[in-house]
């Protein structure tokens, strides 16, 4: 259950809920729903959890590593004994893991062997829009390969590259076309934090799988998305050892919000989220993950008896509670040294800005019953990649008021370019999960936050919009220019 205090700490407060009763109950994970009919049912925690590949450069110069990335169909088991149709990066699913370090430049030649254009987007990385992805002109045709430059001059942070291509994004990041980018940053390895094989990310996915166990893909389908993956497999265990272990939880799904927590009722440990690294350590009792949003968290699995079984558990639908209301399994093995440390202090934050403008941006979904279909408004319009929705002069910080004027429907809002600071929710503070840099965050309906943003990092034509990714292809997006 969502306790109340839990519900205002992620700006879901009392009036809200009494708003939008009827949806809040369609979100909670129902305990008494049928499963429904799939490729055989997953017995939960039967898999162990991969760990997607590093990919190893290709070539490194003394200030650039070079990376090749191919997206292409490709065969994965995600349920056990069937061959699925997925889109993958490097044939792998999910794609592989590019570990890079700021100040050392990446360049990575992105090939496409698709049947359509696609474009490859680093969410949370402060590139120019030529290597954005955000983009139709500088889309990639299939069969043919374009470079991407990433300048990694940011905080270090869990990043992770998805598909932007116009209009069919959100069905390609659906079908597979996402991987993790860890930036490490300067500084970072002398906190002395969980390392190398203790530092895992953990990709959480829904699909929704027919009866011979392949994708479905239907727009605003989420009710039917209830097979969890975490790392490409379906309700994993995973064995560690007594010791501390980093996780960078990405939610990589295109409309499904989670509310995680651990099944012994602990707190968990929250580090970082989007931007990188919270200034201190955060016990965050129910880990809030909407879409495109990351968390980077410590687990300390010395704390459990050898043989404890800990469940990574998730309190929010929709979907049936026996599928949905659980991620993986931890399964907790001896205790053995652990020269890993939890500092107290991880970062400084900079004081935030002062900002010269602002601006408010509202959400908006539009039925229209004529037709049938639903339209994603960004100030009352529908996304045109023709037209240039907001003007910022370059190096100018303004405070952006952000709205979900949806009456039923959460939204959540990100931009590319720019890692923003939240200052306020419907008039409040945020929460310390959300005190450090954000790129994406969560508005339920009715809703408002309140961000400082500075542009200081490149000029160019660069969208925001929904990142329930189904939301975007419905025109939940715009553009703004810096100049
Ligand atoms: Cu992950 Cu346009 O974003
Ligand atoms: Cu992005
Ligand atoms: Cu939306």
């Amino acid at each position: 259950m969502i306790s109340r205090r839990n519900m205002l700490r992620i700006g879901l407060g009392a009036s809200a809920a009494g708003a939008i009763g009827g949806s809040v109950s369609a979100l909670a994970a129902s305990p008494s729903a049928p499963a429904p009919a799939a490729a055989g049912p997953v017995t939960p925690f039967r898999v162990p959890l991969p760990v997607p590949p590093v990919l190893s450069p290709v070539r490194r110069s003394r200030s650039v590593d070079f990376y090749e990335i191919t997206a292409r169909p490709s065969r994965a088991e995600i349920l056990p004994g069937v061959a699925t149709d997925v889109l993958t990066y490097n044939g792998s699913l999910p794609g592989p893991t590019i570990r890079a370090r700021a100040g050392r430049r990446v360049v990575v030649y992105h090939r496409n062997r698709l049947e359509d254009p696609t474009a490859l987007h680093l969410h949370g990385g402060k590139v120019g829009q030529r290597s954005d992805g955000g983009l139709m002109r500088y889309q990639v045709s299939p069969g043919r390969r374009r470079r991407y430059a990433y300048p990694n001059r940011q905080a270090g942070a869990t990043l992770w590259t998805h598909d932007h291509a116009h209009h069919v994004a959100a069905e390609h990041v659906y079908r597979g076309l996402s991987g993790v980018y860890l930036l490490e940053g300067e500084g970072e390895r002398a906190l002395g934090l969980p390392s190398g094989r203790y530092d895992v990310p953990l990709v959480i996915r829904d699909s929704h799988f027919d009866d011979a166990g392949q994708l479905v893909w239907k727009m605003d389908d989420a009710m039917n998305r209830t097979t969890l993956t975490v790392n490409g497999k379906p309700w994993p265990y995973m064995r560690v050892e007594g010791r501390k272990y980093r996780f960078r939880l990405v939610n990589s799904c295109n409309l499904r919000i989670f509310l995680l927590t651990l099944s012994d009722g602990s707190p968990i440990t929250q580090i970082g989220s989007d931007g990188g690294l919270l200034a201190k350590p955060y016990e965050n009792p129910m880990l809030v993950l909407s879409p495109g949003e990351r968390a980077d968290v410590v687990i300390d699995f010395s704390r459990y008896e050898p043989g404890t079984e800990l469940v990574l558990k998730n309190l929010m639908g929709p979907g049936p509670t026996e599928q949905v209301g659980q991620l993986m399994r931890f399964d907790v093995g001896e205790p053995v040294p652990d020269p890993s440390t939890l500092p107290e202090r991880l970062t400084t934050l900079p004081d935030l800005p002062e900002p010269t403008a602002e601006r408010t941006i509202t959400m908006d979904m539009k039925h229209d019953s004529a037709s049938g279909t639903h339209h994603g408004l960004i100030d009352g319009k529908v996304f045109d990649p023709e037209r240039i929705d907001t003007t910022i002069p370059f190096g100018t910080t303004e405070m952006w008021t952000v709205t979900n004027n949806d009456k039923t429907l959460p939204h959540n809002f990100h931009t590319h370019l720019v890692n923003f600071r939240l200052v306020e929710r419907d008039g409040n503070p945020v929460d310390a999960s959300e005190s450090g840099f954000k790129d994406t965050f969560l508005l339920f309906p009715g809703r408002s936050a309140k961000l400082l943003v500075t542009f200081d990092s490149h000029r160019g034509v660069f969208p925001y919009h929904c990142h329930m990714l189904d939301h975007a292809a419905m025109g939940m997006m715009a553009q703004m220019e810096i100049v």
